[in-house]
């Protein structure tokens, strides 16, 4: 049992349908305990990349079983010979090698997501010991994004007083384009709805409906027209997604700001969806949220993929890697 009722609910789901998800950092004790927790609860099938002796010696010392876990070396897998051939047919265009082939195939991150290219698992979760870049990028070369020309970027889980929110994007999208602004204010919506969480989607700036203006207040507006526009469409019409923008976060949050900052909103003083303007908005933000305002923060979490590939903090806990891999579960779940 872990200490947040927001991930255990969401372990308490992945039990009905186990997902197959990697953990390419099989020499990090904090990924092995974590494969140890999800295995016992029997809510994930980890399949941890790494030594076999050394991983089977760390999990005997904590007397804990490896049943249910599976442990696989890269350099020796049977399959690595079909990874190698199936990363230069995906790469060889963009000038990959044979000989580049085989020997990224051997590096971690892209042997994990190679897995799931193939089938052999459904999601990953790295990035203990490696950077959001190089967790992210194998993802975006292989996996690549689920709607043609359209951006992935990420989320983060804010929970507040057991109310999950989700903000977007914190972790991938540096400075957004207008379209991209779009992309990701819907790509959250979808995401919230993934996780039982109202798709109230608010698109944040320094100005509430025009109290502000600015370049960087104009890019918002021009970005909620496109999310709106694309709402029209067949593929979001059963969904009740409601977009509204630009609002400031207490309009977006609070219902008395709203009533007087943009009354007739659909979203104002009930957004459960915040779109940051830009990665530096975001990810300062749910960083200071998260260390002076009490809330649980999980991610940066892959959205808009074709099969979810998540990145942690280097400085997170086991407790937080079994909550990145019940995620990751709930969205390898179609
Ligand atoms: C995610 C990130 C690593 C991608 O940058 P990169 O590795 O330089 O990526 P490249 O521009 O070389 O692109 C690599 C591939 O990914 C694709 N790609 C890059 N960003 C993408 C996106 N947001 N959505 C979809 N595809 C994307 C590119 O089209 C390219 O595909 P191709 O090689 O098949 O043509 C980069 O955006 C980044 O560093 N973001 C900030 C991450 C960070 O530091 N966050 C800190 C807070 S957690």
């Amino acid at each position: 049992m872990i200490k947040s009722k927001y991930i255990n609910s969401l372990l308490e789901k992945n039990k009905q349908n186990v997902k197959t998800i990697v953990l390419p950092e099989g020499e990090d004790e904090r990924v092995l305990t974590a494969a140890h927790i999800v295995s016992e609860m029997k809510a994930a099938k980890p399949v941890i990349l790494g030594d076999e002796d050394a991983i089977k010696a760390f999990y005997a010392k904590n007397g804990w079983t490896t049943e249910g876990i599976q442990i696989i070396k890269p350099e020796n897998s049977p399959k690595l010979k079909e990874y190698t051939d199936l990363l230069y047919n995906l790469r060889k265009e963009k000038g990959l090698t044979p000989e580049d082939a085989a020997k990224l195939a051997l590096n971690y991150n892209y042997f994990g997501t190679l897995m799931i290219k193939a089938g052999d698992a459904d999601g990953m979760v790295s990035g203990a010991n490696h950077s959001t870049a190089d967790t992210v990028r194998p993802a975006l070369q292989i996996i690549k994004s689920a709607k043609k020309g359209h951006c992935a970027s990420s989320f983060f889980i804010m929970i507040s007083n057991d109310v999950p929110y989700i903000f977007s994007d914190c972790g991938v999208v540096i400075n957004p384009t207008d379209q991209e602004l779009a992309d990701i204010a819907l790509d959250a919506a979808e995401t919230a709805i993934q996780f039982g969480i109202e798709p109230n989607v608010a698109m944040l700036s320094f100005s509430t409906k025009g109290s502000a203006k600015g370049d960087e207040v104009d890019k918002v507006k021009r970005g909620l027209a496109l999310a709106q526009e694309a709402l029209k469409s067949d593929a979001y019409k059963n969904l009740n997604i409601q977009i509204d923008g630009e609002l400031q976060a207490d309009a977006a949050l609070d219902s008395v700001v709203a009533a007087k900052k943009a009354p007739g909103s659909p979203v104002a003083g009930k957004a459960k969806v915040l779109i940051f303007p830009s990665l530096e908005a975001g990810n300062i933000c749910y960083k200071l949220l998260q260390r002076l305002g009490g809330c649980e923060a999980y991610g940066p979490i892959l959205q808009g993929l074709n099969a979810p590939v998540n990145d942690l903090s280097r400085g997170c806990f086991a407790e937080d890697i079994v909550g990145a891999i019940a995620i990751t579960s709930i969205q390898a779940t179609k």
